[in-house]
């Protein structure tokens, strides 16, 4: 075990531990949207993780620091918070809100997130930066690429639950980024997804919605 500080309270931590990791179970908060807990290494794309470690030039994404001793960390400087803010708010150009419809609306880590960092959720345009917004079926579920924030939650957890070969995959690049199944046209009755839909429940916002039918069967 190591000692570090966090906000300036000790904590004793496995040396080499996820340093986001740590700060949660220590009830110290910090917003993050892309990553799991079972993830070695983490992709680091939504960027809102950030922290300062022993006053560093700069902020540094929490998800990708391993704990090593006498390490004293800061979530909460302002410098922290303003680059957090401008990364949530590049993330919302990309997210089509539609919380009436959206199955995340009881427990929306976005509208979390934005609480916490004091910005006010308003739905925005993302057509106007030209993204290919229509919805992509998969046998079980379909893929809503308005909603997606492109966090990749889904890709891990697909890879996961099928030895590394997800049928999800991430195309394109940039804004027209989208995550798309591999497996359309196929009978559903023969895929893994059938008793699996991980990516439906790892999903942040609701991007993957399964067809009612499955919604049921994945509950039973
Ligand atoms: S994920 Fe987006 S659309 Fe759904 S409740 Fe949250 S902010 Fe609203
Ligand atoms: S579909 Fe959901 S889990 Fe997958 S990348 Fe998009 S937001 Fe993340
Ligand atoms: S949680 Fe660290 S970059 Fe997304």
């Amino acid at each position: 075990m190591v000692s570090i500080i966090v906000d300036e309270k000790p904590i004793q931590a496995e040396e080499g531990a996820n340093l986001l990791q740590v700060c949660l179970e220590n009830g110290i908060y910090i917003p993050n949207l892309c990553f799991l807990k079972e993830m070695e290494n983490p992709t680091a794309s939504c960027r809102l993780c950030l922290v300062e470690v022993n006053g560093g030039d700069k902020p540094v994404t929490s998800c990708t620091t391993k704990v090593r001793e006498g390490m004293v960390v800061r979530t909460d400087t302002p410098r922290v918070r303003h680059l957090q803010q401008i990364d949530f708010q590049l993330l919302m150009s990309a997210h089509h809100m539609d919380c009436r419809n959206c199955l995340s609306r009881k427990h929306c880590e976005l509208q979390k997130i934005a609480k916490f960092l004091g910005i006010r959720l308003k739905p925005t345009k993302f057509e106007e930066l030209g993204r290919d917004l229509a919805v992509l079926k998969h046998p079980l579920f379909d893929l809503l690429p308005a909603r997606c924030i492109l966090c990749r939650k889904c890709l891990f957890v697909c890879a996961q639950a099928n030895n590394g070969q997800p049928l999800l995959r991430l195309v394109r690049k940039g804004y027209e980024s989208l995550i798309e199944a591999a497996c359309a046209g196929q009978d559903p009755e023969e895929l893994p997804c059938k008793y699996c839909l991980a990516c439906v429940k790892a999903c942040p916002v609701s991007a993957i919605v399964p067809v009612p039918t499955y919604e049921l069967e994945k509950t039973v």
